[in-house]
C-alpha cells in the first residue's frame, strides 16, 4: 500500500523580512508535516512567526526558500492562478477576525465560495445550510454578520473556510477575540467538524488549555518548528 502523503508539509522553508541592516529571518529551513485527520496546536510567543507560517502553508505568502507541499502537490512552481485555485479548494482559513461580509447573511457568505468555484446556487445554499446547522447556527441562517455574537460568527467564519470541502484547515488565533468560555465552544465545534470531515488541521492559539485538547503541539524556536516541550 502506497504511504499517506501529508495534508501539508513544509520542507526546508525560509522567510526573511528586509529590513535597513540585515534581514528579519522568521523562518529558517524550517520543516513540519501535518497529516490527514490531524489537528495540532503551533503555540508560541508573540512575533515568533506562527502568523507568518500560517501564511506561508495557506499560499498567501511565497517562502524564501524550500517547498510548500500541499496534498503532496509542490506548490512553489505554480503560477498566482495555479495557487488561488488550490487555496479556493484544498485550503480553509479562519483568522483572528471574522472577516465575513457584512452586507450578506450567515448563509450567504458560506454560499458565495461555493459560487466562485462554480457550484450551483441549490448546491450551495444545500452544503450551506447543512454545515451551518452542523455548527450550530440552523436558527441563525437569516442572521447579517452584525446580527450575531463573537462567537456565532467565528462558526460562520468556519463554515465558510469549510464550504469547499478543503482537506487542510488553517486557523490564525481563531478564538482570540473571544471569552474563555465562547473560545471553548467554538473551539469543541470546530474540533467536531474535523474530526467528522477528516480535515487536518494547525490552529495558532495563545490558549494553553485549547492547545492541550489538539493532538499534538507545536511551537517554533530559533525559525524552526518543533515539539512543544
Ligand atoms: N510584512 C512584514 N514585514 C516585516 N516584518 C514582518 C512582516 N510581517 C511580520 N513581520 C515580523 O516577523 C515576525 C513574525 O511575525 P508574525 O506575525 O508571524 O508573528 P506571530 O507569531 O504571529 O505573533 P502574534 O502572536 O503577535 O500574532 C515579527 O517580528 C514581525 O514583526
Ligand atoms: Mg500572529
Amino acid at each position: 500500500m502506497a504511504q499517506e502523503m501529508p495534508a501539508l508539509f513544509l520542507s526546508q522553508v525560509e522567510r526573511y523580512y528586509p529590513q535597513s541592516d540585515a534581514p528579519l529571518e522568521v523562518l529558517r529551513r524550517a520543516d513540519f508535516a501535518l497529516w490527514p485527520g490531524e489537528v495540532v496546536a503551533l503555540v508560541a510567543p508573540s512575533g515568533t512567526g506562527k502568523s507568518t507560517l500560517l501564511h506561508v502553508a495557506g499560499l498567501l505568502e511565497k517562502p524564501d526558500a524550500g517547498e510548500v507541499f500541499v496534498g503532496g502537490l509542490a506548490t512553489t512552481k505554480l503560477d498566482d492562478s495555479g495557487r488561488t485555485r488550490l487555496r479556493r479548494t484544498e485550503i480553509g482559513f479562519v483568522y483572528q477576525f471574522h472577516h465575513l461580509l457584512p452586507e450578506f447573511t450567515a448563509l450567504e457568505n458560506v454560499v458565495l465560495p461555493q459560487r466562485i468555484r462554480g457550484l450551483s446556487r441549490d448546491e450551495a445554499e444545500q452544503r450551506a445550510s447543512e454545515l451551518l446547522t452542523f455548527l450550530g447556527l440552523g436558527e441563525r441562517l437569516d442572521h447579517l454578520p452584525s446580527e450575531l455574537s463573537g462567537g456565532e460568527q467565528q462558526r460562520v467564519a468556519i463554515g465558510r473556510a469549510v464550504a469547499n470541502g478543503p482537506r487542510l484547515l488553517l486557523a490564525d488565533e481563531p478564538t482570540g477575540n473571544l471569552d474563555p468560555h465562547t473560545s471553548q465552544h467554538v473551539f469543541a465545534t470546530l474540533m467536531a467538524l474535523a474530526r467528522a470531515s477528516g480535515l487536518a488541521a494547525l490552529i495558532a492559539t495563545h490558549n494553553l488549555q485549547l492547545a492541550r485538547q489538539m493532538d499534538r503541539q507545536v511551537t517554533i524556536r530559533e525559525g524552526l518548528v518543533v515539539a512543544l516541550d
